[in-house]
């Protein structure tokens, strides 16, 4: 077994978290991967047509119905993100209002916006208090670490352009990013993101002071994740080069190259990304917005496939309990093999 900081944080066996994946719902991917003892973690779905609050209402439901092991939901922090201040004000209440749901849900990730935005909420706070709830945010930049401390966040996802989704404009590696991260914040909790699919990686990831990974592609390709089979299709035989950054509802992001991603080139800057939300009509944004309910319903040709550059390393679609068990024995091989080198 490996035990670090985060394994013993959330009383989870593996340190392997499912990363979010919203807007697409991950609700069977989350309890697999929790049932299979790492921490699975429920996405802000709001796919066309759902109420953000009431999914996630749902899925927490779900979850506490389903597994006795602690689970984590995303709220992404964006101003462009319908629902947020609903959910920072309705979800903290609702899980301080049921026990069960206090006891196991308790990895909040915000993401995609300001790191304060929850610890502000009232009902955050006394659920913080009254529970062992922690608060992590994504940070794909050191000045964003910074500002996560600021918010006195119990931990950070460190968040590498590799990685698959919306990115940071910076573009820093996950290999560099964490080894930034870790000579200034030594003794924040941390969580590596982007790019991890082998127990290799996680061996490496714990080397650059992280306590546990986070994979978002390497799940997609699992038996129990929902994305659509065409969607799943891709990725055995994918490689790193197909996909790259574009586009996406909060900046960059990186996406398999398709029809849809090639005609949405990366915005380089804030200021371009907010330049050409200026410029596209309000039909043009339904469409770009339509990207991700046609890419659920299967259409991988116009709608937006989010995966990022471990796809090159993903040979089988798989059962999560296999995949997790792959990659701690792997992991624990390759601590042994390095420990091994010492003389
Ligand atoms: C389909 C998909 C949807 C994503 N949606 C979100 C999201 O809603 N919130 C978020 O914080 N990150 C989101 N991400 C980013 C992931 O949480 C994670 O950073 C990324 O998958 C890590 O890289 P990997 O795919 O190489 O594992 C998404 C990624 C993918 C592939």
């Amino acid at each position: 077994m490996i035990e670090t900081n985060i394994t013993k944080m959330f009383g989870i066996k593996h340190p392997i978290f499912s990363a979010p994946m919203g807007p697409f719902f991950t609700r069977e991917l989350a309890l697999a991967v929790s049932e299979a003892g790492g921490l699975g973690v429920l996405s802000n779905v709001n796919i066309v047509g759902t109420d953000p609050v009431e999914e996630h209402k749902a899925s927490i439901e779900y979850m506490i119905e389903h597994t006795d092991k602690p689970f984590g939901l995303n709220i992404l922090t964006s101003r462009n993100n319908p629902g947020v201040k609903q959910m920072v004000r309705s979800l903290p209440k609702i899980v301080m209002n049921n026990v069960k749901m206090r006891d196991q849900c308790k990895y909040w990730l915000t993401s995609a916006g300001s790191s304060r935005f929850l610890p502000e909420s009232k009902y955050f706070q006394e659920l913080r208090e009254n529970s062992e709830v922690k608060h992590f945010h994504v940070a794909p930049a050191v000045w964003l670490a910074k500002k996560c401390l600021d918010s006195n966040v119990d931990g950070i996802v460190v968040t590498g352009t590799e990685g698959g989704g919306h990115q940071s404009y910076e573009r820093v590696s996950t290999l560099v990013l964490l080894q930034q991260i870790n000579k200034y914040f030594p003794d924040l909790p941390k969580i590596a993101c982007g790019g991890f699919a082998t127990g290799e990686s996680l061996a490496a990831a714990l080397s650059l002071g992280a306590g546990a990974i986070a994979m978002g592609s390497r799940f997609i390709a699992s038996k129990q994740s929902e994305f659509h089979e065409k969607y799943k299709a891709l990725i055995p035989p994918g490689q790193p080069q197909d996909t790259g950054l574009y586009t996406g509802s909060f900046g960059p992001i990186r996406l398999y190259k398709n029809e849809y991603a090639l005609a949405h080139p990366a915005p380089s800057s804030k200021e371009e990304m907010i330049e050409y939300e200026n410029s596209i009509t309000s039909e043009q944004r339904a469409r770009d917005l339509g990207a991700y309910d046609r890419v659920y319903n299967g259409d991988i040709t116009t709608g937006a496939v989010l995966l990022g550059q471990s796809i090159g390393i993903i040979d089988s679609i798989d059962d999560v309990n296999d995949i997790i068990e792959r990659i701690i024995t792997k992991a624990e091989d390759v601590i042994k093999r390095n420990a091994s080198l010492l003389k």
